[in-house]
């Protein structure tokens, strides 16, 4: 009982505290400076400058409307002279984020539901009935077979089929590309963009720009980098590709606008950045299906009532706006983690500089013997005394 109280007190009433051990050495002396010099660095020059890790961040939030302006006029044999403005070029009339401009174009007029001669290919050209099925369908083909084999024209001999007649011919795509004056359409683009957390708002049409400058600037990357109005060549052109090549056969681009901010600046420090890219293969390797191409059709009744259409193979690039960026604020919260993780790391020192001297330095053992109090078990301990006694 009273060696029980007497252990207790002994317990009570103690304070034990870790021993330090100073090690007067240069060598030793310098490393450890040395690392802690490197985590400084680290947490100043790259969490706190670079990083800006005092700053809270948020990521935009933006809308984007389009328009384009440009007329063509173009002459040829099956549409004769025409004039081409925007309600016939940009297909469809409104997109997200995205706008879709027609270069080039196969027209297949006034096609009706009957039955005509298919397109002459291996499979299709035929030298009497017999080469010929009844009622199969083709996916590739245009319409169902009817089994009889007729002229195509005055050398060539298809099967017939069931279809929208006279059957488009795709064979080749117009060269050099239809709307080629396209180059010279400019568009404006009105992006709209908000930091919720920051309760920031600001548009691309910046506040000092005036009616008659954004009637006649033109984006430029050097002289006029802050216009929201675009040449649709400048912009193929700024990706590095060829814009007469790109509108034969079609193609999309991405216009990206950056908005990375900082917002313990001025707002009018806030300002977007445009980049252009290819979005789609542009390797010339990869010749198989290249570009952007899809079909549609108007359609009307002829005077005796006929269902009749119009069939546009259409080919265009396609243009997506793609708006990106983060802005950031000073806040108290992200600057006390942040300096409180880069003491953490202070930390770091001491254990870097135990292991190499308690491991790896010549006099190791000298400095293991003056850190730790070496302790013998505790029964041995006693029956040494016993012994000795
Ligand atoms: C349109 O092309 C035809 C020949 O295809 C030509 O006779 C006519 O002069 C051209 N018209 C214009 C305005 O170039
Ligand atoms: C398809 O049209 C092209 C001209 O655009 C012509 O050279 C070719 O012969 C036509 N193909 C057929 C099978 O009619
Ligand atoms: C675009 O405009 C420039 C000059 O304004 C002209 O030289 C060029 O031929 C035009 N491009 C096309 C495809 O019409
Ligand atoms: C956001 O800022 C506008 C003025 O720029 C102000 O009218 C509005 O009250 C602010 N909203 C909030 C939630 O602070
Ligand atoms: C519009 O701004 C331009 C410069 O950006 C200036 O030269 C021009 O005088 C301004 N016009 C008006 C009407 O303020
Ligand atoms: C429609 O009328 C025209 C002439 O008026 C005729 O050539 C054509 O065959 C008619 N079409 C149909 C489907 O009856």
């Amino acid at each position: 009982m009273a060696a029980c109280s007497a252990s207790l007190s002994s317990f009570f009433f103690e304070y034990d505290t870790p021993r330090i051990v100073l090690i007067r050495s240069r060598k030793v002396g310098l490393m450890n400076r040395g690392v802690q010099l490197l985590i400084l660095a680290y947490v100043i020059g790259w969490v706190f400058v670079w990083e800006k890790g005092y700053q809270e961040m948020d990521s935009v939030v933006s809308s984007s409307t389009t328009k384009v302006k440009g007329v063509a006029l173009t002459n040829t044999s099956d549409l004769g002279l025409r004039i081409w403005d925007v309600a016939d070029y940009v297909i469809p009339a409104q997109q997200e984020n995205a706008l879709f401009i027609m270069t080039n174009m196969i027209a297949t007029l006034n096609q009706r539901q009957s039955t005509c001669a298919e397109l002459p290919s291996a499979e299709t050209k035929c030298k009497s009935d017999d080469d010929c099925s009844s009622g199969s369908i083709d996916v590739h083909g245009s319409g169902v077979t009817t089994g009889r084999c007729i002229n195509y024209n005055a050398h060539v001999k298809t099967c017939e089929v069931m279809a929208w007649c006279p059957v488009e011919n795709d064979t080749y795509v117009p060269r050099p590309a239809f709307l080629k004056a396209a180059e010279n359409f400019t568009l404006l683009i009105k992006n709209h963009i908000w930091y919720p957390k920051f309760n920031f708002t600001k548009r691309n049409i910046l506040p000092n720009t005036n009616a008659t400058y954004l009637k006649s600037c033109i984006y430029d990357a050097k002289t006029n980098p802050y216009c929201p109005i675009f040449r649709l060549g400048q912009i193929v052109e700024s990706a590095g590709q060829n814009f007469q090549q790109m509108a034969m056969e079609g193609g999309i681009m991405g216009i990206q606008i950056n908005w990375n901010c900082n917002l313990d600046l001025a707002a009018s420090h806030c300002l977007p950045k445009y980049s252009f890219l290819r979005l789609d293969n542009q390797d010339s390797s990869h010749t198989v299906a290249p570009g952007y191409n899809f079909r549609f059709a108007k359609y009307y009744k002829d005077p005796n009532g006929t269902e009749a259409r119009t069939l546009i193979k259409a080919y265009g690039i396609r243009f997506d706006i793609i708006v990106f960026g983060k802005a950031g604020k000073f806040d108290i919260i992200p600057t006390m983690i942040n300096i409180g993780s880069g003491l953490a790391l202070l930390g770091v020192a001491t254990v870097l500089c135990d292991i190499i001297v308690l491991y790896f330095m010549k006099k190791r053992f000298y400095y293991r013997e003056k850190k730790y109090k070496y302790v013998e078990d505790y029964e041995q301990r006693l029956t040494g005394e016993s012994r000795t006694e």
